[in-house]
């Protein structure tokens, strides 16, 4: 059951598509505080007790354990390059926690600004989420069954904020990108290089780099002087282009994108109604003012100018929105400069200058600089400052370019994701983890966030393999692809200036053959799962306790995730190791993957045992009774899988009939009725 509470006037972020009746009842659970909207700090306290036992699951993207208990987070977009553990805000905001216990029930907070969740980290044995004003819509979710109650809450909740984003099946593909691919010729060598190494490949990313001058919707026709040959060469070989697309539009004039949005009005404005000015990768840009629907439009639009080249996906960047400086914290920094001018700077003071270049990044106050013009039913526009309304800014660009979609391309999916989000975006687009780094800690940090994910709308998502940052070695690639085999975004990108990390570059290329090509081999499986998660408004990757209620066990494993209804993945996560401590939560089938075949099914009984799993090989765990199909044939593509006969492995009585979901991969109408089929074995 979910339950309505309102506290002054809620901003409307459009993340529910379900209408529920407000509340009269008391607030089960906690407690909420408010004070006068006077006050600017903390005007709203939502409080309520942890017992020992209690696990608090939710977050989405968030650092730290699947049980998010023991420390702050803030829901805050933010632009983090150097994530770490002790980040307390990321790229996307998503508030929604479970709290699971002797009491198990959903809480969502339907917020647009900033808002803090102290999960046990001031006080033990107390949860406090608090918000600068006291305008906020709490949604409590209580469990309508009495067994799976973590996911009826989730159920529930999913089908309060709408269905998942649906990736086209080229998506679930292996993907290659790189910060640094220049020209069609590099593109052209990295795509030869996968073909030859008989590494499947799907897709490779255009990085700011092939555009003129970081002018989004352009192509640098130095670097790509026929793109749309291009384009439908690379599909020939069965590669699709996915260019990037920031946030910030350059200032220049002559630009169209500049110009046409100057004239019309659709950049966001300062106090004064001059534009606002910030920098990102082009230098001085504009930002528009996706929160406004006509701005959302004339922006999604211009997706057209790359789709009618070819193109038919994009990943969305910078949205948080990223903010290197303002005219102002620039300004600002100048000054401050100045005054160092001269002077012995010592231990303090050269301290203190150092820090002034960087100290315009991302500011607090620039975020309070500029507006939005929201648009209200009636015609009229209500102006609000942008810190109000931060975390609906990447949603709503994710939006802009879906709506467009819609009508560039009706009824075709196209593959759209982005950096920043709010639970509401999931229904547009899938997410990417953002820049993490290339260290084992990241790869088990993106493994703990994916369940959380999930429970907040984010099907379509994964991390950069391999890590974007740093340089990565050859173990680490390998045991990230590993997990990434799993993941229905299976991206491996890398920043410029880092070591160069497509599969083909490292020693025994036959070895990510093996490990990529078993993703192939899984894509009827892996999609049919996400398909029935994204239809069902469920979780395509669970933790264990979700399954295995009753099971103490169970609640306290953190790397390990059951992937749909049949598997249990348990990732190597740590350098060195050759092998690692699994928890079974029941009787499984252990199943070994190694130099393309299937080398190994072994029952194994619920408990613990240590599972050998040398660099090269994969390792997976099948549910007693159930079976799970592979693909014959080892495709290099998407397009080559092949349906029409499988090997299974697991143990499910011979002839028990499989049923998959599948379909052309591109029609935007789905039904499980219409997808659903029986396979041969
Ligand atoms: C941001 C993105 C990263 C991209 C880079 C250059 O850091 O997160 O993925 O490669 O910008 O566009």
């Amino acid at each position: 059951m979910i339950k309505k509470f309102t506290f002054g006037k809620p901003f409307n972020t459009f993340s529910c598509v379900l209408s529920v009746a407000e509340c009269a009842e008391e607030i089960p659970f906690g407690t909420v505080e408010t004070t006068a909207p006077a006050k600017s700090e903390n005007s709203f306290a939502y409080t309520c007790a942890l017992k020992p036992e209690d696990i608090v699951f939710g977050l989405g993207e968030s650092v730290r354990g699947i049980n998010k208990r023991g420390f702050k987070y803030v829901s805050n977009c933010s632009d983090v390059p150097n994530q770490s553990e002790d980040c307390e805000s990321l790229y996307g905001a998503h508030n929604f926690i479970v709290i699971s216990g002797e009491k198990t029930f959903g809480l969502y907070f339907d917020y647009p600004a900033r808002i803090e969740f102290d999960i046990g980290f001031t006080q033990e044995d107390t949860l406090t989420v608090r918000a600068d004003t006291a305008d906020i819509a709490l949604y409590v979710i209580t469990p309508d069954k009495s067994a799976h109650v973590l996911d009826d809450i989730v159920t529930q909740f999913r089908t309060l904020v709408g269905r998942s984003y649906i990736a086209p099946f080229w998506a679930f593909g292996y993907q290659q990108s790189r910060w640094g691919y220049r020209t069609e010729d590099d593109i052209r060598s990295v795509v030869k290089k996968y073909r030859e190494s008989n590494i499947p490949l799907d897709a490779v990313y255009l990085d700011i780099d092939y555009m003129d001058n970081f002018k989004d919707f352009t192509v640098s026709e130095e670097k790509f002087p026929a793109f749309k040959s291009f384009v439908s060469e690379m599909k020939t070989q069965h590669v699709r282009l996915v260019p990037i697309i920031d946030a910030g539009v350059k200032v220049e004039k002559g630009y169209s994108v500049c110009d046409e949005g100057e004239a019309k009005g659709f950049f966001c404005k300062k106090e004064d109604g001059s534009y606002f000015t910030g920098g990102v990768w082009p230098g001085n840009s504009r930002f528009p003012d996706f929160l406004n629907e006509d701005a959302r439009a004339w922006f999604g639009a211009q997706y057209k100018k790359l789709i009618d080249l070819g193109i038919e996906g994009f990943w969305n960047d910078m949205n948080e929105p990223a903010l290197f400086y303002s005219t102002e914290s620039l300004a600002d920094s100048f000054k401050k400069m100045e005054s160092f001018k001269g002077k012995n700077l010592d231990i303090q003071s050269f301290f203190e200058f150092a820090d002034i270049s960087r100290s315009s990044f991302n500011k607090a106050s620039d975020y309070r600089l500029f507006f939005h013009q929201i648009k209200n039913d009636d015609g009229s526009v209500t102006k609000v400052r942008h810190d109000k309304v931060h975390n609906l800014f990447g949603y709503n660009m994710t939006r802009a370019a879906a709506e467009a979609f819609d009508k560039i391309t009706p009824g075709k999916r196209m593959l759209l994701f982005s950096r920043a989000s709010f639970i509401g975006a999931h229904r547009y687009g899938g997410i990417w983890t953002g820049d993490n780094g290339s260290r084992w800690d990241h790869l088990l940090m993106g493994i703990k966030m994916m369940p959380s994910l999930n429970m907040c709308g984010f099907l379509y998502t994964g991390t950069d393999i391999g890590g974007f940052g740093g340089n990565t070695s050859r173990d680490l690639l390998l045991r990230w692809l590993a997990f990434g085999d799993f993941t229905p975004l299976m991206r491996n990108h890398s920043a410029a200036g880092t070591r160069e990390q497509e599969c083909w570059r490292f020693d025994h290329p036959e070895d990510f053959a093996s490990v990529v090509g078993l993703r192939y081999r899984l894509i009827p499986y892996l999609y049919s799962e996400f398909m029935k998660a994204a239809l069902n408004n469920t979780m395509y990757f669970r933790p264990l306790s979700f399954e295995y209620e009753d099971d103490k066990r169970a609640r306290s494993v953190e790397d390990e995730l059951l992937v749909g209804n049949d598997l249990l993945i348990a990732p190597v996560h740590e350098q060195n190791a050759v092998g690692r401590m699994v928890y079974l939560p029941q009787d499984m089938t252990l199943v070994r993957y190694h130099g393309n075949a299937v080398t190994e099914q072994t029952p194994l009984a619920k408990g613990d045992h240590y599972v050998s799993v040398p660099l090269e090989d994969v390792v997976f765990f099948v549910k007693k009774g159930h079976s799970v199909p592979l693909c014959k044939k080892n495709a290099s593509c998407t397009e080559a899988i092949d349906y029409s006969s499988f090997d299974v492995v697991g143990d499910a009585p011979k002839g028990t009939a499989i049923t998959l979901y599948h379909d052309d991969g591109f029609a935007t109408d789905v039904s499980l009725e219409k997808g659903t089929i029986a396979i041969k074995q």
